[in-house]
């Protein structure tokens, strides 16, 4: 096969950046991909971990085979099994036909098993003999099949603890992980950083034909020294939401300051993820602190409105049209304080539920249903989601 180098395969796969650690794992990736070791691609949410699988498979001999990706975390539990390795006509209601499993169609191929630490345990031991002896059996049968199948695996969760924890088989992460690749956080990338701002900002100002937003020396050291806990992920989000509303293009740090939700969090230390193995319930607790937070904010300006209409001060946010208007006392309308008063309190008495429930709406909402990147924006698991939209009928 031709040598590839590191640098190729970055502006192949549209990977910027130049930090030694992550020029370290492609390079891994590369060396590994002719052989069919199974690999392991380790490192926190959003810093880049789906490309990984591709150079993989694009640079062995199996990529004229197939390439499947299953979200392990996006599956619920009853299917996964059917989905991996198939099942007969009748083995559970529903099973109206007979099906192939990912593990047979891929066969000569890679599978892709994204956050492989949320597999059931059930599916961890099939997954096990697969890979151990290239054999599975369809939900519902009784029949050995044998496949050939290369697989890499991710994770954003520490596997070694979930392991000491009794969540995932030790047999299990030894086998997935004969080749761990570690992706390096962005937070220590340095330089690479305001690469991948540049990037974003381009590409979001040739989308929307306009400049692209520029920092000035205090905000790029402000970038810098960010900690960047969605890391790649969240720079992007960002640098798109910058890009989008601020109309002044040369961006201060005090501008970049409201837009880095992670710099109020030394406020509210029990925000503060020391663990990331507690990601995910840190998280849904971050999802209600959110939203209290910000609903207090809210309560706050309500409370000043009333404070201001029974003072007898208009509100300061007028509509400018207002101005020409002919009566513009009554282009605001002065809700009666006693009702603004119950509506403050109504707002204080909301439940938790209700709180998340509204979030995960919008969540969705702002996604346009797709419940990868609402899971992604909320830092809860895809699993997670679909039990809550199923919890709160959310369809
Ligand atoms: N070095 C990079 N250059 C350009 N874009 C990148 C880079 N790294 C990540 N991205 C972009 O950042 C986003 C997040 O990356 P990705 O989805 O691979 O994260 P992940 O590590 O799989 O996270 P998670 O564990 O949450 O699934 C994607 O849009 C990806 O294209
Ligand atoms: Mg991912």
């Amino acid at each position: 096969m031709i040598k590839v180098d590191v640098q190729q395969i970055k502006q192949r796969f549209g990977i910027i950046g130049n930090n030694a650690a992550l020029n370290r794992a492609i390079d891994v990736a590369l060396q590994v991909a002719p052989t069919d070791l199974s690999v392991l691609i380790t490192g926190e949410s959003g810093v880049g971990k789906e490309t990984f699988p591709q150079i993989i498979h694009q640079n062995s001999p199996r990529k004229h085979g197939q390439y499947i990706a299953v979200n392990c975390g996006a599956i619920p539990e009853g299917t996964i099994d059917s989905e991996l390795f198939g099942h007969e006509k009748g083995s559970f209601t529903g099973a109206l036909s007979d099906r192939k499993g990912y593990f047979e169609v891929a066969d000569g191929g890679t599978i892709f098993l994204d956050e492989v630490g949320e597999l059931p345990t059930p599916t961890q031991a099939r997954l096990l003999r697969v890979l151990e002896t290239g054999e599975f059996i369809r939900v519902g049968s009784s029949k050995v099949q044998k496949t050939n199948v290369r697989i890499v695996a991710a994770t954003n969760v520490n596997l070694t603890q979930a392991v000491a924890e009794g969540k995932f088989r030790e047999d299990l992460f030894y086998r997935l992980s004969t080749v761990p690749i570690q992706v390096p956080p962005l937070r220590e990338r340095g330089e690479d950083i305001i690469l991948l701002f540049r990037k974003f900002a381009s590409d979001c100002a040739e989308k929307y034909r306009m400049p692209p937003i520029r920092l000035d020396e205090e905000a790029r050291q402000l970038m810098l020294s960010y900690r960047w806990p969605g890391n790649v992920r969240e720079l992007k989000n960002i640098t798109e939401r910058i890009s989008v509303i601020e109309e002044n293009r040369d961006i201060t740090a005090s501008v970049l300051r409201l837009y880095l939700p992670d710099l109020n969090i030394e406020k509210y230390p029990v925000l503060v993820k020391q663990d990331s193995d507690q990601k995910i319930f840190n998280s849904e607790r971050e999802i209600l602190y959110q939203v209290l937070f910000d609903m207090k904010k809210d309560v706050n300006e309500l409370k000043k409105l009333v404070h201001d209409i029974m003072g007898g001060k208009m509100p300061i946010e007028v509509p400018e049209e207002s101005a020409a208007y002919p009566h513009p006392i009554h282009t605001v309308r002065p809700v009666p304080p006693i009702q603004e008063a119950e509506a403050v309190e109504e707002a204080e008495s909301l439940s938790l539920e209700e709180v998340e429930k509204e979030m995960i709406r919008k969540a969705l909402e702002r996604h346009n249903g797709r419940r990868k990147n609402a899971a992604a924006d909320l830092k809860i698991s895809e699993r997670t989601l679909y039990r809550k939209i199923k919890e709160y009928n959310l369809e």
